[in-house]
């Protein structure tokens, strides 16, 4: 099934889509009742604009939204966001302190099969892996450090109904897996949090692939 965002439903009275007429589809790929947990307006912003631009595999369609529109819908789904079971996702106490080993990463990543089902794009621009969960070629540059740590401790605790597997991680793997992932960022964006302004980074960069 495709990772879809959200249902558009662009037959407003206006005859105009509207952010009021949004209603968010049963997702195959993904709660979005906490998103703001996960990931930032801007990365849902420039997802709007250009889904392609992020993941090649994307199936959601390219909306042609204005800037205005994707705005309010990033905007919306951020204000309509409910943390992750009261307060916070759990942190490990050993979360983002110990220096980033890429190749012990790669290594979890590989013993624990993860690319069974996910995604990569090799130097090549093929993707290479499975496709029952997104694709994970930029992912530094959407989810959130300390989600994506929580997430890979225990995806139920963040989607009770997720396809993921609960692997069940010491501090030292899941540190060093986070920090390989939070590194496959796109190298037009940095990680998720340090972008505050919508018209930088990723999203200019959208824009100006729109103007070519
Ligand atoms: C059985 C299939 C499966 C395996 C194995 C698996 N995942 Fe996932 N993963 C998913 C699915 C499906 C999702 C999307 C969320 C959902 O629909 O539940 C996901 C989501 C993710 C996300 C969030 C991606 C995004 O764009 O939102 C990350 C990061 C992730 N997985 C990392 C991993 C890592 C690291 C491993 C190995 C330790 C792994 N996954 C193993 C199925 C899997």
């Amino acid at each position: 099934m495709p990772p879809c965002l959200f249902n558009w439903n662009a037959t407003t009275e206006s005859g105009a889509g509207s952010f009021d007429s949004l209603r968010l589809c049963p997702l195959p790929h993904g709660e979005l009742s906490h998103i703001a947990d996960k990931t930032t307006r801007e990365w849902i912003f420039a997802w709007l604009k250009d889904p392609r631009a992020y993941a090649a595999s994307a199936t959601m369609p390219n909306f042609l939204l204005k800037d205005e529109d994707a705005r309010d819908i990033s905007a919306f789904l951020i204000a309509n966001s409910t943390p992750v079971r009261g307060d916070t996702i759990p942190i490990s106490s050993v979360a983002q302190k110990s220096a980033p080993d890429p190749q012990a990463g790669a290594s979890v990543y590989g013993e624990s099969f993860c690319a069974s089902c996910h995604a990569v794009q090799n130097a090549a621009g093929n993707l290479v892996g499975g496709d029952i969960g997104p694709e994970l070629t930029r992912v530094g540059s959407k989810v959130k450090p300390e989600w994506l740590q929580a997430w890979i401790r225990n995806p139920r605790i963040y989607d009770p109904r997720t396809a993921m597997s609960h692997y069940r991680f010491n501090d030292q793997q899941a540190d060093v897996l986070t920090g390989e992932i939070c590194s496959r960022v796109d190298p037009h964006r940095k990680q998720a949090h340090i972008f505050t302004d919508f018209h930088s980074g990723y999203a200019a960069h959208i824009a100006g692939l729109h103007r070519q």
